[in-house]
């Protein structure tokens, strides 16, 4: 089934930085899908440069398309029907997002406007049915307020109330809870389930909270370093990571049940990316050795996993042009595959990928265990 939101190869860079290098990344219809990674690794990035929110320096290419519609380079006013209307963002900061002069009837309204076409007597009341649905308690009154005169909480419930105001097919929540208490986050995350239940909306939600995004989502995207490293649904990454960051990411939290163990720490920072290393992004947080990096795909399930190439010998084949080599790969005991790879450009290693499932579907994966070892 075609996809509601997919974004394919999507790269951004600020001034000649790339931030964003090649996100692929796919929303079904009524799906919640949890964006994870380190700050900095452009988890908020990805999603503004989709909806066109990003300054003019940004430097953006790829492709994002709405029900195959591509919208990346839409013109103003069909960004205008996009945005609110058929996605929603809530902003990770409500607080500078709500505009302060104005009262929240002005800033509901100028979404039902846009979006429903309501007017008069129409606005306002559907602005008080969405405060009431958020949870603010007097919402008659209080829609003649300002943002000032509600608490961070609040703010955060009529942002949501905001987004919804345009009936929108994805919400993208940009860390929604992360600036309130414990309790707060508990509600704010059950209002979005109890929405998503009664309106069969989709949702991507970023956060740094892993229980959090394994709670609520069905397929979980973990970045590192403006790609995605590796996605999965959530039951399985939590299970079996394969990604050593991933891995690292969650053997870092800790266990809730059985013996207490010490934390597992993610060597090194996400590297500047005014500083990226040649290849795998990862290297220096994992291993000097690693120079490139392949996305894999399962094609029995929906897992994908960034795979890094490590540096050592050719085991077959020796060609002089440069160019050209054989690959071999070995799983397990048994070396599987043989193919000639034009070159160590990643659509090479794909090509490996697709002959290779054929033979042994379900060690498609395993490929990251004896990634250790054995190539060249
Ligand atoms: N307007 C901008 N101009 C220049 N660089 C930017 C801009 N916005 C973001 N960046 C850079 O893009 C990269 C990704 O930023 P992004 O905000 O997407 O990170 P994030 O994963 O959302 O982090 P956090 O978890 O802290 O919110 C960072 O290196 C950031 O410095
Ligand atoms: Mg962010």
């Amino acid at each position: 089934m075609q996809p509601l939101v997919s974004l394919d190869g999507l790269t951004v860079a600020f001034n000649g930085v790339k931030v964003l290098d090649g996100i692929s990344l796919s929303v079904g219809r009524g799906e919640a899908v949890g964006l994870v990674g380190e700050s900095g690794s452009g988890k908020s990035v990805t999603w503004l440069a989709a909806l066109g929110l990003l300054p003019k320096t940004a430097a953006v290419s790829g492709s994002v398309k709405l029900e195959g519609t591509e919208i990346l380079g839409a013109s103003p006013s069909n960004m205008d029907r996009v945005r609110g209307g058929r996605v929603a963002m809530i902003l990770q900061d409500p607080a500078s997002a709500l505009n302060p002069v104005l009262t929240i009837r002005r800033q509901v309204g100028e979404s039902l406007a846009l979006h429903r076409g309501l007017s008069g007597a129409a606005i306002h009341a559907e602005a008080r049915r969405l405060l009431d649905l958020v949870g603010i308690p007097d919402a008659e009154r209080r829609l003649s307020a300002y943002p000032h005169e509600f608490s961070g909480g609040q703010n955060q419930r009529i942002m949501i109330a905001m987004a919804l105001a345009g009936n929108p097919d994805l919400l993208i929540a940009d860390e929604p809870t992360t600036a309130l208490d414990a309790t707060i986050q508990a509600q704010i995350l059950e209002l979005i389930r109890r929405v998503r239940w009664e309106t069969g909306m989709a949702i991507v939600l970023i956060s740094h909270d892993l229980g959090v995004v394994a709670e609520n989502c069905d397929r979980i995207a973990v970045m590192y370093a403006g790609r995605v490293a590796e996605e999965a649904p959530s039951a399985e990454l939590f299970d079996d990571p394969r990604h050593p960051y991933a891995h690292g990411l969650i053997g870092s939290l800790p266990p809730i049940d059985g013996p207490r163990r010490r934390l597992t720490a993610i060597a090194g920072t996400v590297p500047d990316p005014k500083a990226m290393p040649q290849g795998c992004a990862f290297a220096p947080a994992a291993s000097d050795k690693r120079f490139g990096c392949v996305e894999l795909r399962s094609i029995q399930n929906d897992r994908r996993v960034q795979f890094c190439l490590l540096r050592g010998r050719r085991t077959t084949g020796q060609s002089h042009q440069r160019k050209s080599m054989i690959i071999s790969i070995t799983l397990g005991r048994t070396s599987l595959v043989s193919i000639q790879a034009k070159s160590l450009r990643s659509h090479a290693l794909y090509l490996v990928f697709e002959r290779f499932s054929f033979l042994a579907q379900p060690c498609v994966l395993g490929f990251w265990r004896i990634g250790s070892t054995q190539f060249f």
